[in-house]
């Protein structure tokens, strides 16, 4: 019998081209499902995968398949799994990349995809594939750094929250991680204070955020410190340039956990390329890294804080992955307690559409996700 195939965005290499080619239909595996993918969204990692793989997953084997945000349709069982059934409307995160799993058949830029069923939700007739493909990494970093026992272990998600009293601040909630951190801390009963452009300022507070800030405003750590005088906060996730050490300067005038849970690294990539002559652009970006990170650890002594930076895929292999995937979110999503959030926007149909919604995602979004269609 000839045997089944379908197409993957193919990354042959470290830091090669991105290609379109044939790959076999690979079995699903103990506790996995087959995914057919109908849709999928674009993230800044994806990116850096790609040309700062070499740094960042030096551990892939290749040719690799990135993408971790599916959305599509169950089409086979692994032993084991009994939450799912074929023909079952699901998202994902696709695990390919970790360092646990490390295989192209779980990368989710295919058109077929291997799935960890403790990483795939059902979603409701009425969520469509595209807006449903926005949630997982997003969903996912929110939820370790909220939840994880190392990080700052708040109280779990409910469709009925309890109220604690406390506030959690989440700066960048405008963002996909941000729109996903105040959504969490809100199902798990807790305030939000949110910085972001005040174009989004209705959209997070429509997300549940009670404070509102806009984080270029020369005297926003002011502003919060304010705004959070008489509560207690249980320390803070940060998105975006600056954030980490803001909240540090925030949260060493609060009372409360003093714990800054750091979803963007200190530096960016995001102008190195995968290209000849990569090292006038790696050299600086990681120098950069490095004196940032050292900076925020000074802060850190300094103020008396705890910082540690976030692996959105660290859920996997802990107690949050099956919490927010299976307890969570299934429920939450059919009772409309749950936004798929931020909105999609669908750069293009077909594997070939992703690398022009990588690079618009390099040109930055605001409250938005790039979704590609399959
Ligand atoms: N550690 C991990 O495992 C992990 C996983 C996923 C993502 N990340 C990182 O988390 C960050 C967010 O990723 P994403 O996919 O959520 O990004 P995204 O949605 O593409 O981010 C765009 C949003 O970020 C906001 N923003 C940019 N700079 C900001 C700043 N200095 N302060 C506050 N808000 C700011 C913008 O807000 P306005 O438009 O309102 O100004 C915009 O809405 C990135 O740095 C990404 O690399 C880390």
């Amino acid at each position: 019998m000839t045997p089944q195939t379908h197409l993957a965005l193919l990354l042959p290499g470290k830091r090669a081209q991105l290609i379109i080619a044939s790959v076999p239909d690979v079995s699903p595996g103990a506790g996995e499902i087959a995914v057919k993918v109908r849709a999928l969204a674009v993230n800044p990692f994806d990116r850096y995968v790609q040309a700062v793989g070499d740094v960042v997953t030096g551990y892939l084997a290749y040719p690799a398949v990135i993408g971790t945000d599916v959305a599509g349709e169950v089409v086979a069982l692994g032993p084991g799994v009994s939450r799912f059934r074929i023909g079952d409307r699901v998202l994902g995160h696709a695990a390919g990349i970790e360092k646990c799993r490390n295989k192209a058949a779980e990368g989710g830029f295919q058109e077929l995809v291997l799935l960890l069923a403790h990483m795939a939700s059902p979603i409701p007739a009425d969520l469509s594939f595209e807006n449903a493909a926005v949630l997982p990494l997003g969903l996912s970093t929110a939820a370790c750094g909220l939840f994880q026992k190392d990080f700052l272990a708040l109280a779990p998600p409910r469709v009925d929250p309890v109220p604690t009293r406390e506030t959690v601040l989440v700066w960048g909630g405008s963002s996909s991680v941000g729109s996903n951190a105040i959504q969490l801390a809100r199902a798990a009963g807790y305030d939000v204070a949110t910085t972001c452009s005040p174009a989004n300022f209705d959209y997070v507070r429509q997300l549940g955020a009670a404070h509102v800030f806009d984080y270029r405003r020369p005297s926003v750590d002011a502003e919060i410190v304010d705004a959070m005088r008489g509560r207690q906060v249980v320390g803070a996730i940060t998105i975006g340039k600056g954030a980490a050490a803001a909240c540090m300067r925030i949260l060493a005038q609060c009372e409360g956990r003093r714990f800054v849970a750091q979803a963007s690294a200190p530096a960016s990539f995001d102008d190195v390329t995968g290209t000849p002559g990569r090292w006038r652009k790696l050299l600086p970006a990681l120098a950069k890294m490095v004196a940032g990170s050292i900076a925020l650890k000074l802060l850190a002594k300094r103020t008396g804080l705890e910082t540690k930076m976030i692996w959105g895929g660290s859920l996997i292999e802990n107690e949050v992955g099956k919490m927010i995937y299976g307890a969570f979110l299934p429920e939450a999503l059919s009772r409309k307690i749950y936004a798929a959030m931020p909105p999609s926007e669908v750069v293009g149909h077909g594997l070939q559409s992703i690398s022009e919604a990588m690079a618009r995602q390099r040109r930055g979004v605001s409250a938005r996700k790039l979704v590609v269609t399959l």
